[in-house]
């Protein structure tokens, strides 16, 4: 009997692996089948404006179209952000210019972290609206490929990634103390293990950082104490014990 249903489980075994398989399809590099991409021009773009006989409602960021009828009551004609329709405005994401000398795609006056700032506002378009194409012009030339000036925003976005990444782990090994002020008994700077958005397994010592690049210092909760003497970038509070979790601030 065990023998019949090895011989039936072996069967069935050998025609599924027998079956003739396209192996085409498992191809993941192979060119992504879609609608063809669409390039507009700016002429085109103002088409779609939104305003009466219009032919819709489009916006571009970084010269990438996108359809807003969905956010119509931001985008119409009566909306706050109506002059973003039918054009890109990349650079009034970031400056909050909105008067007509604002209202730009050129955004090469960008510093790094304002770029990721902007590519944040694309991520944004891309999850909530729909792409409808690209926007011939400024980053795209009239192939779709893109222009020198869309490969200097790269950069610089990558640039912007790299000190946001510093930043983020500068926080967390140098997260900032907590603090208090007080008329009568002055400022309190402490460290707990909860202090500057970072949750962590220890309490740590109040140092003041010095970081290059930026201006002012601030204060920040260090981990080892002995490491906080051999760094010259922290300095500790005047009058306050090494080992101590909380110090008082006087003129510091
Ligand atoms: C750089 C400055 C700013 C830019 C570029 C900007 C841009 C935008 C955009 C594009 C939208 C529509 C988002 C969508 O498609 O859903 C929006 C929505 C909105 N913004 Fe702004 N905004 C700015 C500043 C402000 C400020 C300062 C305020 C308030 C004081 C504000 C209040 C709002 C409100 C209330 C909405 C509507 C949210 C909703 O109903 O879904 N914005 N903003």
């Amino acid at each position: 009997m065990l023998s019949y249903a090895l011989v039936a489980f072996f069967s069935v075994l050998l025609a599924v692996l027998l079956v003739p398989y396209d192996w085409s399809v498992k191809s993941v590099t192979g060119p992504v089948q879609g609608p063809p991409e669409r390039l507009l021009s700016r002429r085109e773009l103002t088409q779609y404006n939104g305003e009466e006989g219009s032919k819709g409602l489009y916006l571009a960021i970084l010269g990438q179209v996108f359809d807003v009828q969905k956010g119509h009551k931001h985008y119409g004609p009566n909306g706050s952000y109506h002059f973003m329709a039918g054009r890109d405005v990349s650079l009034a994401f970031i400056t909050g210019d909105f008067t007509e000398s604002g209202l730009t795609d050129d955004v090469s006056s960008l510093p790094p972290l304002q770029m990721v700032a902007l590519y944040d506002w694309l991520a944004f378009y891309q999850r909530e609206y729909h792409i409808v194409g690209k926007l011939v012009g400024r980053f795209y030339d009239n192939t779709g490929q893109p222009t020198e000036a869309l490969l200097q925003v790269e950069a610089s976005l990558a640039e912007g990634q790299q000190m946001k990444a510093q930043s983020e782990a500068e926080k967390v090994r140098f997260p900032a103390c907590n603090s208090e002020w007080s008329t009568g008994s002055g400022g309190r700077v402490w460290c707990s293990t909860k202090s500057g958005g970072v949750i962590r397994d220890w309490t740590g010592v109040p140092r003041k950082l010095f970081s290059p690049g930026s201006s002012g210092v601030r204060c920040v909760c260090v981990k080892d104490p002995s490491t906080a003497e051999e760094d010259s970038s922290l300095q500790r509070y005047s009058g306050c014990p090494p080992h101590a979790e909380s110090c008082s601030v006087g003129d510091d």
